[in-house]
Parts: C-alpha cells; structure tokens; sequence
C-alpha cells in the first residue's frame, strides 16, 4: 500500500463539489421551507475528533447549520456519523443508531446520511451495511476525509448507496480543509496519522493505514495561525507522535516539533497524545522538564506488567524497560503525571501475568490508569490466538485492577491538596452551580468556584473565561479530580 500526499491542486474538484452541495442543500432548503441541519456523531479517539472538526468545516460551507437538537439521536437533515472499531463496544452504536435514524428518513426528517470512520475499513461492516441499511447514502473511509464533498457530492447524484474504500494512504495537511474547531480553549492537531505498530489485538493499523507524518513547515505555520487566533492550548496527536516524521526528508523529530512550538509564547499549554515506550526520546522528555508551557504529563501506555503477555502483544519493551522510562519520566519532570492504559484478559494472561500488571501499576504509582477488558478485533493476529480467557475470569481481574487504579488515582488528587496550581479554565463544570473546571498542568481535573471579588472585577467577564489560566486553592480531593477556590487570574489578559 503506498502513502499519497494529497497535492493542493486536487482542491478546484474540492471546492466545485462544496458549492454544487451548496446549491443542491439551498434547492431542498426552500422546499423543506426552513434552513437544513447537520448532526454529526463522533465515536473513538481524539484523532476522529480531529476528523470530525474537518467534517462540520466540510458541512457549514456546503450551508448547513449544527443541529440544535441535543442529544446523539437528534434528526437533522444531514447525518454523518463518524464511527470507531478499537473495541466491541465502540462498534456497537452504530447498527442501532442506524435503525432509529431509518424513521426519521421515513418521514422526511433526515435527507442525507452518511457513515465514514474506522469502522468502515472492516468489510463486514460494510456490508452489513449495504444489506441491511439501504438508506444510507455514502460510506467511506478516514483514508478518504478529503475527498467527503466529492464523494457526497456523487451520491447525492446517484440517489443510491454510494460506497468508497480505498487501497491507498492520503496524507493531506489541516490547511486543506475548513476546520470548525469544537472548543475554544484547545486546538487539535494531527501531526500524523496511521500506525506500523501492529500490537497484535489492535485494530488501528489496519483502520487508518499506514504511518505517515505530515510537514513539518505546514504543522508549524498551523500552529503560528492557532496561537494568532487566540488558542491557548493545544494538543498534538498521533497513534504513536514519538516516531513522527519517519519517511519525511527533513530529519526533523517530534523532539523539534514540541522544541519550537514551546517557543510559541501565546501557548499557555502544549499536551501530546498517545506516546510508545520504544521510541520516547530523552529529548523529549528534557523539553517536558525545561519548557514551561509543555505539559508535565506523560501518557505512555504499559498494557501489561508480564513480559510474556508483551511480547505476545507485540509490544517490544519490558515491564523492567518500561519502569526505566517511568523513573526517568519522574527524576527529570519533577511533580510530573504519568498515565496509562492496560488491557485486562488478553489471551493466555495467567494469574501470575496479571499479578505482575498490578505489581507495576503499584511501582509505577500511575495518577490514572485507562484500563480495557480485552476485546476480541477480527482480523487482527491475536484474535487467532488460542487460550482466550473467560470473561467471568476477565471482568474479576478487571474489578480488581480498577480497585487499584481507582486508589492509585485518589492518590495522586489528595497529593495536590493544600496547594495552588495554576489552571487552564476549560468552562462550566457538568456540576453548575457557579463551579467552572479547567486543568493543571499535570492534567488534573480541578472544579472551583469563583469568589465574589474576583467576580466583581472590573472586566470580569463570564464569557471570555474559556482558555484563561488562574490560580486554584486546592482543598479537597475526589477520586478523579480535586476541589478549590480561585485567588486570582495569572495571565494577565
Ligand atoms: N496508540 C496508542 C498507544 O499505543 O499508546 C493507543 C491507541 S488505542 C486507540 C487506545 C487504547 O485502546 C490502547 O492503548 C489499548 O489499551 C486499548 N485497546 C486497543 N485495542 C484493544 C482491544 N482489542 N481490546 C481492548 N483494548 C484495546
Ligand atoms: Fe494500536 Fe499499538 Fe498502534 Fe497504539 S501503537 S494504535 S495500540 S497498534
Ligand atoms: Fe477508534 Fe479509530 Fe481512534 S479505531 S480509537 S477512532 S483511530
């Protein structure tokens, strides 16, 4: 399979099936008598968040507005939904959601649905798709993201299911889209995609290609545009940002990424995700230490404390190796956080291996740990494999492991109590009540209130709080965040 970067010139087609959609939308607008809606459904990782951003950009220029409808199941006139497959239950959604949108085309709510995502790389899928869910219009795959107004374009004209997989691995860099960027504090940014890791129950590899890094030049100009337009925080993502550039002609590393996007001042934080112990350089770890506005969390997934389960992982590192990095992690970037994700159940994991995972969770002292019970992904190698555990034996482990884990995080908040750490304000916690959240530096999550007279500032302004840092009071802790009272705005805007 050969990786393609996708070149500018391919944009006239681009922009020609964005305004034909634009006149067609504008034709069924009059008819439906009322401006038309999108809904977009986001399932997965950040990087389909990502995705996602460059769809609603895609979707307002061809005129449609977000749906103001809440809720996943909100009809609109034009439903994208944008699917994940890392584990059984991320595909799940899916099919139901198909069949409650199937009413809405009945009767006239929804005129348009398409389905793109990971999911749609597993020609089961697909299939089951074309068998039993006639209606939708279009299928495609992430590979294919700039290439969306085109191929809606044509299945708008074929007025039947039009389904586009394709053989090769696109590379086009964010200038290529309209981008509708969902929060107002932080900004994605892809800086590759795809992965060659192969870890033997992943998915991921064969859902977004192979690994290709995009310019170093373009990200930088991206990030210089981000940083001008007000963002305080971003977040450069990538399967594995570690190996970026491999393939690339300039040499440059994700170590010169983070090194000259730290230099970026208007950055008040820069986080990463997601970071592979076999290729995290000292470098790297030297700039979390040094610069200020990079983020002090690393998170570096472990997946098993066993030896034996790794190497049948396919991960090439062991649970000795892995404590090396996390000492290192802890020695260089003083009062940093280290967070990870392990999966429980893999095949043949013994008792023992299992015990070995939580010796090191304990060793380590994770500050969160994202845990998985193993999920079988067919196609991948390890869903071959025999000795498959029974999930009664799966789900014990995994409440046992989530005991330690939940420990481990509470651990880590009532560290932060008695102390003031500046927070990036994020908005209005789910709890309202006058109560904002926002994170460290470390990625805590901190809820707190704001005093009166700070509220009656001058220039106080309840709107405008988004992407601001202050300082926490920090006074009580929870198992995944911690509590506090704002002293005061440290950014000085
Ligand atoms: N590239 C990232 C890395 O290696 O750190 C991981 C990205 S993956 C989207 C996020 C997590 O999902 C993995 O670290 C793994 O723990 C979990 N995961 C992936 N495949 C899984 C499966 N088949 N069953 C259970 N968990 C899985
Ligand atoms: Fe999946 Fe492994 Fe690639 Fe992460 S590094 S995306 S776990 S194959
Ligand atoms: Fe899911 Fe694809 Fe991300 S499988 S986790 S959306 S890369």
């Amino acid at each position: 399979m050969s990786v393609i970067r996708v070149d500018n010139s391919e944009r006239a087609g681009f922009e020609t099936a964005l305004e034909e959609l634009k006149g067609f939308f504008s034709e069924l607008s009059k008819e439906k008598g009322r401006p038309l809606t999108y809904n977009l459904l986001t399932y997965g990782c950040q990087l389909n968040e990502s995705d996602s951003e460059k769809l609603a950009g895609m979707l307002s220029d061809m005129g449609l507005e977000k749906s103001s409808q809440s809720g996943e199941l909100a009809p609109a006139d034009v439903v994208v939904m944008n699917t994940c497959s890392v584990r059984e239950n991320a595909d799940k959604h899916l099919f139901g959601n198909l069949g409650v949108f199937k009413s809405f085309c009945k009767n006239g709510d929804t005129s348009v649905i398409a389905v793109c995502g990971c999911m749609m790389k597993v020609p089961e899928n697909v299939n089951k798709i074309k068998s039993s869910y006639p209606y939708v219009n279009l299928v495609f795959d992430p590979q294919q993201l700039h290439r969306f107004p085109i191929l809606l374009r044509d299945a708008v004209r074929k007025q039947k299911l039009s389904v586009s997989i394709c053989g090769e691995d696109y590379i086009a860099e964010d200038s290529y889209f309209p981008i509708e960027r969902q929060r107002r504090f932080r900004a994605l940014v892809p800086i590759m995609y795809g992965c060659n890791n192969f870890c033997t129950y992943c998915i991921v590899p064969y859902a977004r290609g192979r690994e290709r890094s995009r310019s170093f030049s373009e990200i930088m100009k991206e990030l210089e545009d981000i940083a001008s337009q007000g963002y305080r925080e971003v977040m450069l993502l990538g399967q594995n940002v570690n190996s970026y550039g491999k393939g690339n002609e300039d040499g440059k590393t994700f170590a010169d990424i983070l090194d000259e996007a730290s230099k970026i001042t208007e950055f008040s934080r820069i986080r990463f995700m997601s970071s592979h112990p076999k290729d995290l350089s000292d470098r790297v770890i030297k700039i979390m230490a040094e610069r200020p506005n990079v983020e002090k969390h690393l998170h570096l997934a472990l997946q098993s404390g066993s030896d034996a389960v790794l190497k049948r992982m396919n991960r090439p590192y062991t649970a000795e190796g892995y404590m090396r990095i996390a000492d290192n992690f802890r020695n260089m970037v003083k009062g940093g956080s280290l967070t990870t994700d392990i999966i429980v159940g893999f095949p043949g994991e013994t008792e023992e291996d299992f015990v070995k995972t939580l010796e090191i969770c304990k060793r380590a002292a994770f500050d969160a740990c994202f845990t998985f019970q193993y999920s079988i992904r067919p196609g991948t190698k390890a869903a071959e494999f025999p000795d498959q555990i029974p999930s009664d034996v799966v789900t014990e482990r995994f409440g046992r492991l989530t005991e330690l884990t939940n420990a481990l995080s509470e651990e880590s908040c009532k560290r932060l109590v008695g102390q003031t750490k500046e927070v990036l304000i994020e908005g209005i916690s789910k709890a309202g009540n006058g109560v904002y959240t926002g994170r460290t530096i470390t990625n805590h999550l901190v809820n707190f209130t704001i005093p009166d007279e700070i509220r009656n500032q001058e220039g106080f302004c309840e709107d405008s709080l988004e992407g601001r840092l202050c300082n926490v009071d920090i006074q009580y802790s929870r198992p995944y965040s911690v509590d506090g009272v704002m002293e005061r705005f440290t950014d000085g805007e």
